[in-house]
């Protein structure tokens, strides 16, 4: 199978807190990556920006310590490395005063994109934007990139928006939410408007209900102070677990292109129903043999931050009515495991009697690891002795089915190449982010007004008893996640 890549142009990526860690982790060995596929054409440039007084030289020896920490030993070819390097420069720059901003206007005194990373803390957004401004560096080719959180609520949400919108228009804004770069998450569109087969019995008259989880075995050690302020709500479901609904959910768009994708994610996040206080278990994990609690991990003994949501809503349309939607997601949870089942209704009459028992198909898109799709479907028991039923699964593991094809790039080189190219459909656009939170504030409001407590689970379960609760009070049980 060959692999296609659409060219660019050349471009400057300028990346603000280019010597932290989201540009240590992410950004560098992502564009690294796709240098080595020719898509850093001659003369792009990688810009790293910070307030720290680095050369040069000294910030590519950063870069290569970066990568060589976080690129594959197999793709960390030390020639490539130096001809990557040969692309980078720096400017020591503050972000909140006049030191640096000459420089990087010096710099980029040409016609090609320029992308500006804000890989800083949320609360120098405004103050880049204002300075970017100022030293007009905003034109047609400028792009600005950033991460969440987009605001704490929706009032913070508005605000920011706001004040981006005073020096950029929406078209330059890249909101990324790296769940929608996964190879996976972009399958489920894929696999929805692709195939024939989904689509007509993709309603609530043949689906029971969908499920989503999110499960992983880190805790939140090391970023205490962040997640203490956010909880799995703020940090998960306000965003990624909402967009993998949207994407489940959404009618289909006319056309892949940005604002028609958009367009329809909105309409199901403003669908939603809000949620019962009833049907929301929070949770907050416990110590265990060598791992520190909850509590410990944000040294804060009493704090009421939940690191675990599961909860059930409803869409209030046509298509959804009736059929609940079940999100979980958590940390210290028993394995890493994003996955999304659909379960699909009894057939309405079994002509094999009673004995044979109702049966239903189930399709789970395995999101990570071990990306694949399952589709259960119901067949004879072979041997004699009558017509028993039983359920097996059609399984296609994509990295059996499609070899080396399937190792996919990350998340973050498909996001940043798509804001050189300018491609806004896998980004968050304002109204999307402003309707997530909407949703999302009655709910934590609801919990500070109740003084709500998150119940304790054990670490390395599948989380609170409650959670399982939720499901079997309707006849449902989770799948997935060993207890
Ligand atoms: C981030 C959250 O957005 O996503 C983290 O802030 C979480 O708390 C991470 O661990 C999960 O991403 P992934 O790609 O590892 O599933």
């Amino acid at each position: 199978m060959v692999s296609r890549t659409i060219p660019v142009g050349p471009f400057d990526l300028v990346v603000f807190g280019g010597t932290g860690d989201l540009a240590r982790k992410k950004i560098l060995p992502a564009l690294f990556k796709r240098f080595c596929s020719g898509q850093m054409p001659a003369p792009s440039r990688l810009i790293g920006a910070a307030r720290k007084n680095l050369d040069n030289k000294s910030y590519r020896d950063f870069v290569r310590q970066a990568l060589c920490e976080f690129v594959d030993e197999a793709a960390c070819d030390a020639t490539a490395i130096d001809a990557f390097c040969k692309e980078i420069q720096y400017i020591s720059l503050d972000a909140g005063g006049p030191q640096g901003w000459d420089l990087l206007v010096a710099l980029l005194n040409d016609d090609k994109v320029r992308a500006f990373y804000f890989a800083v803390g949320p609360g120098l957004f405004s103050d880049l934007s204002l300075r970017l401004h100022q030293h007009g560096l905003v034109n047609e080719y400028t792009r600005i990139v950033i991460e969440k959180p987009f605001g704490h609520n929706l009032v913070s949400a508005r605000e920011l928006n706001k004040n981006l919108a005073k020096y950029f228009g929406e078209q330059q804004i890249y909101r990324i939410d790296h769940y929608l770069g996964k190879e996976t998450v972009q399958n489920l569109m894929a696999v929805r408007f692709g195939n024939m087969l989904f689509e007509p019995l993709w309603n609530a008259q043949y689906i029971d209900h969908i499920q989503i989880t999110v499960a992983e075995t880190i805790g939140v050690a090391g970023r205490g102070d962040y997640y203490e302020n956010a909880g799995a709500m703020r940090d998960m479901i306000q965003n990624h677990l909402m967009q993998l609904l949207c994407l489940i959910a959404m009618e289909p768009p006319s056309i892949f292109e940005p604002d028609a994708v958009r367009d329809e994610k909105l309409k199901v996040i403003r669908a939603l129903d809000a949620v019962q206080p009833h049907h929301i278990v929070r949770g907050q994990y416990t110590q265990a043999d060598g791992f520190a609690s909850y509590r410990d991990d944000v040294e804060n003994p009493r704090s009421k931050t939940e690191s675990f949501v599961a909860l059930k809503c409803h869409l209030n349309n046509w298509r959804w009515a009736g059929t609940p939607f079940y999100l979980r997601t958590g940390k210290r949870l028993s394995e890493r495991d994003s996955e999304i089942t659909v379960v699909f209704k009894d057939t309405p009459h079994s002509i094999f009697g009673a004995e044979a028992g109702r049966h239903h198909n189930e399709l789970t898109i395995q999101l990570q690891p071990n990306e694949g799709i399952t589709l259960n479907v119901t067949i004879k028991e072979p041997g004699p002795g009558g017509m028993r039923l039983i359920d097996v699964p059609l399984d296609m593991s994509f990295a059996e089915a499609l070899g080396p094809a399937a190792d996919t790039p990350d998340a973050y080189e498909r996001l940043i190449m798509d804001v050189i190219r300018g491609n806004q459909t896998l980004f968050m656009r304002n109204d999307e982010v402003e309707a997530a939170w909407a949703w999302t504030d009655p709910i934590i409001n609801g919990w500070e007004v109740r003084g709500d407590v998150p119940k304790p689970y054990d670490a390395f379960s599948s989380g609170p008893d409650d959670a399982a609760l939720l499901m079997s009070r309707d006849g449902n049980s989770w799948r997935g996640l060993k207890n």
